[in-house]
């Protein structure tokens, strides 16, 4: 299924159509959840495939042998992706699932269900930067002409898999409405793997003994993870992600948006983040804690509290 100049449009929302049909994203909206089932549910380049790596990790109790030896995609299937039913017919044991979809594409197949909902999200504008990368390796996806054109393009919800804005706002706001569900940053992870794994661990109900969390912090490091094969995409032939234009696994920061942003683009997407989230309560770290004011590329940051 190569299909790299698909695009499957989705009640209004744009997947690639190498991963994605029509009939792979009707079974996902249908999908029948099992109470023992754990989701994890990200916007694209969120931290998805670290969750993944540690959910696999705290089941094996902290042991690499799954995560060294099978990939992601294939431990973690993501639900609307074409593969999913014979990865999971493949499989046994309680499920780790993976979706990119927003709520409402979801909602009914959640309703009464009791699988555990893990929404993982990113300060949106590492998110977008570590998407533009990715839009360059990943062939599935339309090569993004100019940063300025792709930052427009993520303003306005215009990339695959739709707004970011909506993805954060409505699987949160519904959170309510889903049994069993847990928020975690990309940013908490990252200034606190132990805490957030502990955290993760307690709402799967999956103790861990302290040689358990200290392996699980070993192996789903950035640089461990940057090296292991099952989850950095080097399996998928070079046709579909160039690892020449950019790794997967790129540089795994907090606040690397401001080697790439201008002031003025800066202030742009402060513009419209503030008017988008003015009715979400939703705070983010937007920069690596020391973080120093001027970008590396000499461009002054207005280091400005987002509200
Ligand atoms: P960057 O492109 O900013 O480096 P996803 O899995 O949702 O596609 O997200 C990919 C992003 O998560 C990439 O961000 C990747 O480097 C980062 N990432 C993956 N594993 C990580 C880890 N162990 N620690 C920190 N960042 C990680």
């Amino acid at each position: 299924m190569a299909r790299l100049d698909v695009t499957e449009t989705f009640h209004g929302i744009m997947f690639p159509g190498h991963l994605h049909t029509q009939d792979s994203l009707s079974y996902a909206t249908d999908f029948k959840f099992q109470d023992t089932d754990t989701l994890i549910v990200t916007y694209p380049k969120s931290g998805t495939t670290w969750m993944q790596e540690i959910v696999t990790l705290m089941r094996c109790k902290g042991h690499p042998e799954t995560s060294k030896a099978k990939p992601n995609w294939a431990r973690a299937p993501w639900i609307e992706q074409h593969y999913c039913p014979d990865v999971l017919s493949a499989s046994q044991g309680p499920r780790l699932l993976t979706t990119h979809l927003p709520y409402q594409l979801l909602a009914n197949a959640l309703h009464g269900s009791k699988a555990k909902v893990l929404y993982l999200a990113r300060n949106p504008k590492d998110v977008l930067v570590s998407y533009y990368h990715f839009h360059k390796m990943a062939k599935f996806l339309s090569a993004s002409e100019s940063f300025p054109g792709f930052l427009s393009a993520f303003l306005n919800g215009k990339l695959h898999y739709g707004s970011w804005f909506d993805h954060v706002k409505d699987w949160t706001s519904n959170s309510k409405n889903i049994q069993n569900f847990l928020y975690v940053t990309y940013e908490e992870m990252w200034m606190d793997l132990p805490r957030s794994v502990q955290k993760v661990s307690q709402f799967l109900v999956c103790p861990l003994l302290e040689e358990e969390l200290t392996n699980i912090q070993k192996v789903c490091s950035f640089n461990s993870m940057k090296e292991n094969s099952m989850v950095n995409y080097t399996l998928i032939s070079q046709d579909i992600m160039d690892h020449s234009k950019s790794r997967f696994m790129r540089k795994g920061e907090i606040g690397d948006w401001v080697n790439t942003f201008s002031m003025e683009q800066n202030r742009k997407f402060d513009d419209v983040y503030a008017s988008k989230m003015a009715d979400s309560s939703l705070t983010f770290v937007w920069y690596k804690p020391g973080q120093e004011t001027f970008s590396k590329s000499g461009m002054e940051i207005d280091i400005k509290p987002l509200t």
